[in-house]
């Protein structure tokens, strides 16, 4: 068993890998060489990244991709993916080149609007507490003066601040809801801020306020945070087309195509298990961009997850219609990102993925990462609707296999050819190649 270690982050990275390597490892060196590996042998470039987070040994490597041809809104973008699963940047850029003849993809920010919360306990008049709150509003956004004037320069702020009564859910429960923008930056430590000081600005105005009994002046604050759930920070994307166009080589006349994709969406609509797995091929495209980006994936999963069950039922993200001839696919989610704070102005990779994107805004980078979600989505669907997934997917899984079986190159590209025309299964893959090194006395 291994014994408790204590101050492991006072030591230096090369004793905290000695540490691990000796207590966990079978094979020591084995496990340092791996650690060191992956180390970048630019000295200050590695610092960076060791300061990014604590404890730091070793970087982890994702593939970084790049899917080209996406049409959004009449311009041209190529766009980074960071994401280690096979098919996937594939995928993508099939569909982009897909509907790039057919007007590309159309989107639009709907709402920016962010929050955050007092959570506090106060154990008194409701009234008097609103009262309380109308009559010193303005001391509350003058405390968070400070923090929010160079937010307001650039166009942002709070847009409005209230009081939520919550005691239905716990006793004494209420909220201190706040609204922000937060214009190009995620906004996660600027909001977080702002309501911290909320929090001092209640405790400390409610003691000075002679209307309140000591007992409701003796509020709790429980905690103060953003929410990562942003229904009001809003991206549509958008592909249309006749059905006569949608044509797309599967063997599937295009009005019987358009009818199996739209009953694909409704059952994803109607049905959570489907649900799950088709907004998980949609946030396969989102968080590979919002990954590239620099940005707070797990923030963006959590919202869009929030706002596909928002009526009570978990449901697609996305959505379609054939009618009058017409084919449309959108997708609607929440997606609060930056361009500007964070990673983004720090990581290397993430600069080169900004410029690559033409270094846009937020909300340009909302319109992306949703239509990415919508492409995956789209190529994922095809598939499933017509030559089912594991074709395509297997493809491209085959050079992860033949690296699991230590393929030479030479091995790799004749098996790539041989499975070219038929579709590779894990056991197919490992029986052709065993066959293919007996039948060529293979010695290692
Ligand atoms: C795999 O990562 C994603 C899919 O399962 C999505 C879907 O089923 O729609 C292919």
């Amino acid at each position: 068993m291994l014994e408790v270690i204590k101050g492991f982050s006072k030591l230096s990275k090369t004793a905290k890998i000695q540490w691990l390597a000796d207590t966990h490892f079978n094979n020591p060196e084995n496990a340092i060489n791996i650690l060191k590996q992956y180390w970048n042998n630019n000295t200050e470039l590695q610092k960076l990244h060791d300061e990014f987070s604590e404890n730091t040994i070793s970087n982890y490597y994702f593939p970084f991709g790049v899917a080209p041809n996406f049409l959004i809104n009449g311009k041209i973008y190529s766009i980074p993916m960071a994401i280690e699963e096979s098919s996937v940047v594939a995928a993508a850029a099939k569909t982009a080149s897909f509907w790039m003849n057919k007007g590309g993809f159309k989107a639009e920010v709907i709402s920016t609007k962010k929050i955050g919360h007092v959570h506090f306990i106060y154990n008194g008049s409701e009234s008097k507490l609103n009262a309380f709150f109308e009559a010193n509003k303005n001391i509350f956004y003058t405390d968070v003066h400070h923090i929010i004037k160079n937010m307001e320069a650039r166009g942002g702020g709070i847009s409005d601040i209230r009081i939520k009564n919550k005691t239905d859910l716990e006793p004494g429960y209420y909220q201190l809801e706040a609204n922000f923008e937060t214009v190009d930056s995620m906004g996660a430590n600027f909001i977080n801020s702002c309501l911290e000081q909320f929090a001092d600005t209640l405790q400390n105005q409610i003691v000075l306020d002679g209307s309140f009994t000591k007992q409701e002046k003796d509020i709790q604050i429980v905690m103060s945070i953003l929410s990562n759930f942003t229904p009001e920070c809003i991206v549509r994307s958008e592909v249309s087309c006749k059905v006569e166009d949608l044509v797309d080589g599967t063997g599937l006349p295009a009005d019987e195509f358009a009818d199996k994709f739209a009953r694909a969406v409704r059952i994803a609509e109607k049905e959570p298990y489907r649900a799950t797995t088709h907004n998980k091929g949609i946030m396969n495209g989102v968080d590979s961009v919002i990954i590239a980006t620099g940005n707070d994936f797990r923030a963006v999963e959590a919202a869009a997850h929030t706002y596909a069950s928002k009526d009570g039922q978990y449901t697609s993200l996305s959505h379609a219609e054939v009618k009058d001839g017409v084919f449309k696919f959108w997708i609607e989610m929440p997606m609060a990102v930056g361009t500007v704070g964070g990673l983004t102005g720090l990581h290397p990779l993430v600069k080169l993925a900004m410029e690559m994107l033409g270094n846009p805004n937020a909300e340009e980078l909302m319109m992306i990462a949703a239509t990415v979600g919508l492409a995956q989505n789209f190529g994922a669907l095809r598939s499933l609707t017509t030559t089912g997934i594991q074709k395509g997917h297997m493809k491209m899984h085959l050079l992860n296999i033949l690296n699991q079986l230590e393929a030479t190159d030479a091995e790799k590209v004749y098996f790539v050819d041989i499975f070219k025309n038929k579709t590779a299964t894990h056991s197919s893959v490992v029986e052709e190649f065993k066959k293919y090194r007996e039948d060529n006395n293979y010695d290692k």
